[in-house]
Order: structure tokens, then sequence, then C-alpha cells
């Protein structure tokens, strides 16, 4: 009996450490329900509620589209660029039945949301950032009112709400291999797809389009025949920038499943459920102990994820649609030298300057004050070189210097240590 309590305990320290690479820092579900979060009983500030609440108040109409319902109309209220657009096949989400290789989900997405839509289906599919309680979701049927309703949605948390999303609220985006019909084959998922997962391994059940050389990655692929062929010849069904022999383009809004709005897209929604960890674990380690002491290893695998000290190297140049890269980098703020953390650089990695845009987003800011400040001036030694920590020792001195410049220029409220000449 005690040797297989032993076996057990080993077994569960292994399951750890493997998820906590994944996930780059801890892993446990957290009690979000509980408080100090009480996710599911506090109410929602985020661009869908404040929207629901203007057409609830008459100051504003959602379009209707007789082809799109109210996607169009949503898109243009929320100013999510229909460049983003992505399309994804497998059967998922509580909209699975509608959604096939001929009929895929669409994506789309801003900095702080995310919409999915599926041609025929009864709702369209909601997340929005709440800068305090992370992920908030709403589906909204797709049926003509004067008054069109968002329904905040605790059904979604089975799958959006565990481990598939850092233990919170969150976005999910994962690989899985499907048969022709969009069924999964989860025997061969990769979970959790970030920055950090390698091309090869990426987008199965995904359609994707543009262009990225002798990189192979496993979109554009639907059933075993196809994977077959795949196998033998690993560039087959890659650099496509026509999906037209698979389904009716008339079926969405934007050509295409751009190759640079998913790597965006997979980034974005990992650092925003990382953000909304770390802001519940400071939330709920104050509430105990009145210190952050002990979140030095979260902290360190924040760090980590904002540098992109992990990222996956590109091998050759990523070439999408033109339109996602305008609509994406126009939004930043820069510097007197026209440099933004926007800027994308599609040649050797993601961004021209790695660190991620979101350090300007609502939801960092929203981090308890202990915790912003402890990450800025953490940040800080590292990007002057004061902190020598090998975990942040690849990222060369241009790109320090570049980024140290570009924040103190664009990022207000930085603490004091950010303004010392250096
Ligand atoms: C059965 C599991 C499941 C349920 C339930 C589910 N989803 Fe998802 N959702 C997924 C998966 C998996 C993805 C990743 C894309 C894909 O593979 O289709 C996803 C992606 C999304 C996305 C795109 C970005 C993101 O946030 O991950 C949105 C938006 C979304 N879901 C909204 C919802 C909403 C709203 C509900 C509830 C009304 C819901 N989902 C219920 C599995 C689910």
């Amino acid at each position: 009996m005690p040797k297989f309590f032993l076996l057990c305990l080993a077994s569960l320290a292994l399951a750890a450490c493997a998820s906590a690479e994944d996930f780059q820092g801890s892993t446990h579900p957290l009690e979000y329900d509980a408080p100090p979060v009480s996710y599911s009983v506090s109410a929602p500030d985020d661009p869908v509620s404040r929207l629901a609440r203007r057409i609830q108040a008459g100051e504003v109409k959602l379009a209707w589209d007789d082809t799109f319902g109210y996607l169009p109309g949503l898109l243009d209220e929320l100013h999510v660029p229909r460049s983003s657009q992505t399309l994804v096949f497998s059967k998922t989400s509580l909209q699975r039945s509608y959604i096939t290789p001929e009929n895929p989900r669409a994506l789309y997405f801003n900095d702080d949301i995310y919409i999915g839509y599926v041609v025929g289906a009864p709702v369209m599919e909601i997340s929005a950032v709440d800068p305090k309680l992370g992920a908030i979701f709403y589906s909204l049927e797709q049926e003509k009112l004067r008054k069109p309703k968002f329904t905040r949605s605790a059904d979604c948390l089975q799958c959006h709400g565990g481990l598939r999303s850092l233990g919170v609220p969150g976005h999910v985006l994962r690989s899985v291999p499907t048969d022709v019909t969009g069924e999964l084959n989860t025997a061969e998922e990769v979970g959790d797809i970030d920055h950090c997962t390698p091309l090869a391994d990426r987008w199965a059940g995904w359609y994707v389009t543009g262009r990225h050389g002798a990189q192979t990655h496993r979109g554009n692929l639907i059933g075993e025949k196809d994977f077959a062929r795949h196998r033998a010849e690993p560039g087959w069904r890659g650099n496509i920038t026509d999906l037209r022999p698979f389904f009716d383009p008339a079926k969405t809004l934007a050509p295409g499943s751009d190759i640079t709005a998913l790597m965006v897209l997979e980034h974005q929604a990992h650092m925003h459920n990382y953000i909304a960890r770390l802001n519940f674990e400071t939330q709920q380690m104050t509430a105990m102990y009145g210190h952050i002491r002990y979140l030095r290893p979260q902290t360190d695998a924040f760090l980590r994820c904002l540098l992109f000290t992990e990222e996956a190297p590109l091998t050759a140049p990523i070439e999408g649609s033109a339109g996602f890269v305008r609509d994406f980098t126009a939004a930043g703020p820069r510097d007197h030298l026209g440099r933004s953390l926007r800027d994308l650089d599609l040649r050797t990695r993601l961004f021209k300057y790695p660190c991620s845009f979101l350090i300007h987003s609502p939801a960092f800011d929203a981090l308890p004050p202990v915790m912003r400040d402890s990450i800025l001036a953490r940040l800080h030694a590292i990007l002057t070189g004061e902190d020598h920590d090998p975990q942040f020792a690849k990222i060369a001195e241009p790109d320090r210097r570049a980024i140290l410049e570009i924040l103190r220029e664009t990022k207000p409220n930085l603490p004091d240590s950010w303004r010392a000449e250096k």
C-alpha cells in the first residue's frame, strides 16, 4: 500500500512537471469562483457588456445583414477587423454539429474581443476580455430583433475554464487532426498552442493561407488520407493562398485564414490567459499571506512569455495578408522613431521587438499594483542588463535597448526607476 501511494505521488509530480513546461508556469486550476476573484457573480466591464448596455438603452442599433446576421454589424461596432479572419473546421464548441470542412467556423479578433461565427448556426460565440476577470463568454442569437441580446453563458467554461486555458476563464487554441467530417482525433492533439509551439505542430483542424517557404505545418489537411500524404510529402497543402477548392468562399466575409493572423492570435490568447492567471494568483496570495514573494517562479515564467524567450524560431519568411498586417500594426502607440511593439518581423520571429504588445492592454494595467510594479521593475532590470538571470540571456542587446526606449515613450505610469537615464 505505501508503495502504491509513493508511485501515485511520483506520477502526480511527473504530470505536474510536464504541464508546468507547457504552461510556462504553475498549472493547477484556480478556484476563481471563490473570493477574492468571485468570477461568476461579479459584474463584468468589458467591451461587449458595454455595447450590450448601449443597445438596451437604445443608443446603438446593431445592423442586421440578410446573409451574415449580426456578424458585420458586431465587427463594426466593436472595431474588430475583417482581416483578422481565421477558419477552423474541427468540430468543437456548443455548435459542433454545424462545423465541417465545407462549413468552417470563422474567428475574428482584436486586442480584447474574440468572435466565433458559423454559417447556419443559431448563435454567435463571443469572448471578451475583462481587465479584472479574464475572459467573459457571451452568446448572441442570430435572430433579427429590435434589441438583440447578449447572454453571459456559464456552459462555455466546460472547455474555456480549466486546464486548456491555464486554469482560468480563458481562450483555447489547439491543433487536432480530424476525419473528413471534422470529427477530432484527440489522440494526436497538441494543446495550448502559443508562440512557443513549433510551426510543424500547428494548425491541424484549421485552414491556413499564406506563404511560409519550406517550413511545414499541419493546416489544410482533412482526413487520414491527407495526413498520410503529408507524412510522405511534408510540404503538401502548404503555401496555399486560395481556399476555393475546399468550400464556397461566399460563406465567409473575408478571403482566407491568414497565417499572420493565426500567429498573432495564438500569442495573444495565451498572453491574455497568462495575465488573468497572474492577476488571480496575486489576489489569492496577498489575501492569504499579505505578500507575493512565493510567486517568483510564476513571475519569471510570465516574463519569459512576455519577452518571447522560448519562441519557436521561423526558418523562412512568413507572408500572409497585407490587410491584416496593416490593420494590426496601425493600432499601436509609436515612439518618436516610429517604432511600435506591434511591428512584425516575420523573417526569423513574429515581432520585430520581442516584448508583447499586451503590455499596453488594460488587463496588464489592472494587475494588482504590487504585481504590476514588481513585473515592470524586473523588466527594467532585465532590459538595462542589471539583471543577469540566464533565463533572459538570449535577448540581444539591441532588442533590449529598443524595447526599453519604446516603452519609455509609449507606456504611461511606469515606476520611477524607468525614468532615470541609463
Ligand atoms: C466543447 C468545448 C467548447 C465549448 C463548450 C465552448 N468552446 Fe469555445 N472553443 C473551443 C475550442 C477547442 C476552441 C479553439 C478553436 C477550435 O479548435 O475550434 C474555441 C474557441 C473559441 C473562441 C475563439 C477564441 C477563444 O476565446 O478561444 C471563442 C470566441 C469561443 N470559443 C467562444 C465560446 C463561447 C462563447 C462558448 C459558450 C457559448 C464556447 N466557446 C464554448 C471549445 C469549446
